[in-house]
């Protein structure tokens, strides 16, 4: 399955779940790919990071920019269970790439950052991808919230993108957690990094299970066995 974490905002934590999906997915014994669109690099630091501490599963992570990024995508897919793009970075070329590959998206974004003209900017952009790929699926996913919100952030952020045809809401929600930033730094997933954050944990749980339809292929399995 080919997934984007994109969105045009920097520090929404892209990179952070992307890292962490690949790690998830590397542990429960899927073949992965990393793919680090953004120029910054800062997954390809992440799994570099991974690489020199050793003791963990290894993720692949390639660095791939610009016009041929599309075909090559879809080229390497063939050869995977699971392609994660981190689409970070203020040009778009990547993000509209990703967009025209993936099966689903997932825009993270922060709530205070969540204003209707990041939603519309990504909504235009999801319509156009869909032009080419009209079975994207993409979904805003509210992430670095307060771990004690104060207000229904999920509610809001619901009402806020019911106005546009082109976004969904994932369920998931990530919330703003010490862990998150650590492992990055370290190479690991949450999972991985101690002192464990149970809540973290299940954040980023919950979000890969969502991302990849586990549960749902969990009950097509159980119903077809
Ligand atoms: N859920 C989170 N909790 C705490 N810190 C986070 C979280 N997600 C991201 N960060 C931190 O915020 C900064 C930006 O995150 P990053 O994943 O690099 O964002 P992006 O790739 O969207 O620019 C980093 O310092 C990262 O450690
Ligand atoms: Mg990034």
């Amino acid at each position: 399955m080919i997934i984007l974490i994109g969105g045009e905002k920097g520090g929404t934590g892209k990179t952070t779940l992307a890292t962490n999906l690949a790690a998830l997915r590397k542990s429960s014994g899927r073949d992965v790919l990393l793919v680090d669109t953004d120029i910054q690099g800062s997954a390809s630091y992440w799994a570099a990071a991974r690489d020199d501490r050793g003791g963990v599963p290894r993720v692949s992570c390639i660095q791939k920019f610009g016009k041929g990024l599309q075909a090559e995508i879809q080229d390497l897919a063939t050869r995977y269970d699971d392609v994660i793009i981190d689409a970070g970075g203020r040009d778009s070329v990547e993000l509209r790439a990703g967009l025209v590959v993936a099966e689903k998206a997932f825009i993270p974004i922060q709530p205070s950052q969540f204003d209707l003209w990041t939603l519309e900017r990504m909504d235009g952009l999801v319509e156009t991808g869909r032009g080419f790929n009209p079975n994207l699926d993409a979904f805003v996913l509210i992430c670095r919230s307060s771990p004690n919100p104060v207000v229904a952030e999920s509610a809001e952020a619901r009402e806020a993108i019911a106005e546009f045809d082109h976004l969904g809401l994932a369920s998931s929600i990530i919330r703003d957690r010490i862990a998150f930033r650590r492992a990055v730094r370290e190479g690991l997933s949450v999972l991985e990094v101690s002192p464990a954050d149970h809540k973290a944990r299940a954040e980023i749980q919950s979000l890969c299970s969502e991302v990849f339809n586990e549960r749902q292929s969990e009950i097509e399995q159980q119903a077809a066995g």
